[in-house]
C-alpha cells in the first residue's frame, strides 16, 4: 500500500537559522507515530509545515497519492489532515458549537451536524460540560472537546501537538484514553510528545528530532 504522506527533504529556516533539515518522512496509513524532541527541537514547527499552516521549502510530497502544489501542502490535503494545538483554542460559544465549527465550516448543514457533535459529545466525555461556557473549562476539559473537534471531521490525519503536556492526574489519563481509542481505530497519528505512556502505546512507531533531522528510533 502506498504511504499516507511521503515527503522528500523538507528544510525550514528562521532568519539565518536552519530550524529543520529533514531527508524525508513517510506516514503509513492506519500507524501512529510519537515525535520526541528536545524543547526548541522544532516538533511544533514540523507539525504546522504538515497540516499547511507553516510554509517550508519541500522537494516532494504526497499526500494520499496526490503530489504538492506551489510548494504548500494542498488544500485537499488540508482538509484531512486535523491539527490539535497544545492549547486549544475555543470559541467563546459552546461546547457543541465548538466541535460542530468544522463541519459547519465544510458546509455540512444542523440537521446533518446534529448527530455528528452528539457522538463526538459523548466519545470525548464532555455531554455534562455543554452548558459551561468554553473559557471555564480545564485544560484537559479544552483538550478533550479539541479532539472530539478533530475526530468529527474524520480526517487522514490527525497531528497532535503535546497532548497531555499541562495535563496530570485524572485529566492526562482521560486524553490518554482518548488517544489509544484513536490509535487503536487504526487512526493514522503524528504525535509531538514527552509523555512515556504515548510514547509507549501498542503499536506506536517512534521518531526522534534533534540537530534539524528526524531519525526513527
Ligand atoms: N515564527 C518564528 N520565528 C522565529 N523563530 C521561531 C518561530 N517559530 C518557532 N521558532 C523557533 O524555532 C524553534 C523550534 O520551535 P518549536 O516550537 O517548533 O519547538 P518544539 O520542539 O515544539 O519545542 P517545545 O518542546 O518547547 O514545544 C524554537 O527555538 C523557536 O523559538
Ligand atoms: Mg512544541
Amino acid at each position: 500500500m502506498s504511504p499516507l504522506l511521503k515527503l522528500d527533504h523538507l528544510r525550514k529556516s528562521f532568519g539565518e537559522r536552519c530550524l529543520l533539515d529533514l531527508d524525508g518522512l513517510k506516514i503509513e496509513v492506519g500507524h501512529a507515530y510519537a515525535v520526541t524532541g528536545d524543547n526548541g527541537a522544532g516538533k511544533t514547527t514540523l507539525l504546522r509545515i504538515l497540516a499547511g499552516i507553516e510554509p517550508g521549502e519541500i522537494a516532494g510530497f504526497e499526500f494520499r497519492g496526490l503530489p504538492l502544489t506551489h510548494g504548500r501542502v494542498p488544500e485537499h490535503a488540508r482538509h484531512d489532515i486535523v491539527y490539535v494545538h497544545q492549547h486549544p483554542y475555543l470559541f467563546h460559544t459552546s461546547v457543541a458549537h465548538n466541535i460542530g465549527y468544522g463541519l459547519a465550516a465544510r458546509g455540512i448543514d444542523a440537521a446533518a451536524r446534529g448527530p455528528l457533535v452528539e457522538e463526538a459529545i459523548a466519545w470525548a466525555g464532555v455531554d455534562h460540560l455543554r452548558g459551561v461556557a468554553p473559557a471555564k473549562l480545564s485544560g484537559g476539559e479544552k483538550q478533550r472537546v479539541a479532539l472530539a473537534r478533530a475526530r468529527v471531521l474524520k480526517p487522514h490525519l490527525f497531528l497532535l501537538d503535546e497532548p497531555t503536556a499541562n495535563l496530570d492526574g485524572e485529566a492526562r489519563g482521560q486524553a490518554i484514553a482518548l488517544i489509544r481509542q484513536l490509535v487503536g481505530d487504526n487512526g493514522s497519528l503524528l504525535i509531538a510528545c514527552h509523555d512515556r505512556e504515548l510514547i509507549e502505546l501498542p503499536g506506536m512507531r517512534r521518531f526522534h528530532l534533534a540537530g534539524g533531522k528526524l531519525v526513527e528510533t
